[in-house]
C-alpha cells in the first residue's frame, strides 16, 4: 500500500513511517509530510521513503494514499493563541479529510488524553470531555469534525486515538515536551537530582511508543470498526512520578533521590490512565509494556535513553 504519514518528521509519526516501511509491516511506500515546525530531520536519516516539506493546510501530495495517518499537530500544550492552535490543528485536519474523501482513504489521526481534562480516572470514552487548554480544545474540535465529516462521507473509515503520555526513542527533540521519563533520565544522567512536582504522587498512563504504533497499525487493519471511532491508548495503568524516579534509578544504576517543588501550573492533570476496554475488544490492541520498569528497560536497551 501507499501510505502518507502527516508530521512524520516528529516523534509518534517518524517511529511509524519506519515501521510501515520496514519488512515486517509489508514494505510499504511511505511518503512523509511535515511542515519541520517542531519535528526533526534526525528522526529521518532512516527512513527512505518521500519527505514533502510542506504543512497539511497548504499541500496536497499529488499521489493517492490508501491509509493516511495524521500525526501532524501543534505539539507545544502551552501554546495560548487560540487562532493559531484551531487554524494548525483544526482546520489542516479538515484538509486531511478532504484529501481522504478523493482518495476514498482510511484515516487514523491522533487525538489526546487532553480532551479529558482533569477528570477523575480510570478515563473512559463515555466521559464527558473537559479540556483544560486550547490545545485540548482543538482535539476535542476534531474528534467532533470526524464524527460530522464521517455522517456525509460514511464510505470513509476514521479512527481517533487519544493518545496518553508517550515516552520512547525519537522524542529527545521535543524539550521540554518530551515525555517525563526522558527529562528525568537526562537530568539524572548529568548526576543531578530529578525535580518533580510535590509529592511525586500524581498518576500519569505513560505508554510506550512500541505500544502507540501496534494500536496505529491496528487501526489500519482491523475490517469492523464504528463510524468516526475513538479509542484511548494508554498502558492501562498509570503510574506515579516517584516510580518513574524508582524505574530509573534502577535501570541507569543511579542513586539520586527526587527533588520536590511546588507545582506552578493552576491547571494540572493529577491522575491519567486509560480505559483501555474498547481498544482491546475492537483493535484488538494489547500493551507490550504495561509496567513502567520494563517499559523503561526497554527504553534504556533501545540506546536513546
Ligand atoms: N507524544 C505524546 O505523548 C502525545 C500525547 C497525546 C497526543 N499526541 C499527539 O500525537 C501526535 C504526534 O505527536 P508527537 O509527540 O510526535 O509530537 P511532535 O511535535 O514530535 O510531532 C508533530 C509533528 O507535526 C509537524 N507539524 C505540526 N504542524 C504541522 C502542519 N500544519 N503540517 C505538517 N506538519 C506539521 C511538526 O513539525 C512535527 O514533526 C500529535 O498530533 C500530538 O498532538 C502526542
Amino acid at each position: 500500500m501507499r501510505i502518507l504519514v502527516t508530521g512524520g518528521a516528529g516523534f509518534v509519526g517518524s517511529n511509524l513511517a519506519k515501521h510501515l516501511e520496514s519488512p515486517v509491516a509489508g514494505d510499504h511506500q511511505v511518503v512523509v509530510l511535515d511542515n519541520f515546525s517542531s519535528g526533526s530531520f534526525t528522526n529521518l536519516v532512516d527512513f527512505h521513503g518521500d519527505v514533502i516539506s510542506s504543512g497539511c493546510e497548504s499541500h496536497e501530495p499529488c499521489v493517492r494514499c490508501d491509509v493516511i495517518f495524521h500525526e501532524a499537530s501543534i505539539t507545544d500544550t502551552t501554546v495560548t493563541d487560540q487562532l493559531l492552535m484551531m487554524r494548525n490543528n483544526v482546520e489542516s485536519f479538515r484538509n486531511v479529510l478532504h484529501w481522504a474523501a478523493r482518495w476514498n482513504s482510511r484515516v487514523v489521526w491522533a487525538s489526546s488524553a487532553a480532551v479529558y481534562g482533569n477528570q477523575a480516572a480510570p478515563n473512559k470514552l463515555t466521559d464527558t470531555p473537559h479540556p483544560l487548554n486550547v490545545y485540548g480544545y482543538s482535539k476535542l474540535a476534531m474528534e467532533r469534525l470526524a464524527y460530522l465529516w464521517s455522517k456525509e462521507h460514511p464510505e470513509l473509515r476514521i479512527v481517533g486515538l487519544r493518545y496518553f503520555n508517550v515516552y520512547g526513542a525519537g522524542e529527545g527533540h521535543k524539550g521540554k515536551f518530551a515525555s517525563m521519563i526522558y527529562q528525568l533520565a537526562q537530568q539524572m544522567k548529568a548526576g543531578k537530582r530529578p525535580r518533580i512536582f510535590k509529592a511525586g504522587e500524581q498518576k500519569r498512563d505513560f505508554v510506550s511508543i512500541q505500544d502507540v504504533v501496534q494500536a496505529n497499525v491496528r487501526a489500519m487493519q482491523v475490517e469492523r470498526l464504528p463510524q468516526a471511532a475513538v479509542f484511548n491508548v494508554g498502558c492501562g495503568r498509570a503510574g506515579t512520578f516517584n516510580e518513574v524516579v524508582a524505574g530509573l534509578n534502577k535501570v541507569l544504576g543511579t542513586n539520586l533521590q527526587a527533588e520536590y517543588f511546588e507545582n506552578p501550573y493552576a491547571f494540572f492533570q493529577n491522575h491519567t490512565e486509560a480505559d483501555i476496554s474498547d481498544t482491546a475488544t475492537i483493535l484488538g490492541y494489547r500493551p507490550q509494556y504495561a509496567s513502567i520498569q520494563d517499559g523503561i528497560l526497554a527504553y534504556k536497551a533501545s540506546g536513546a535513553l
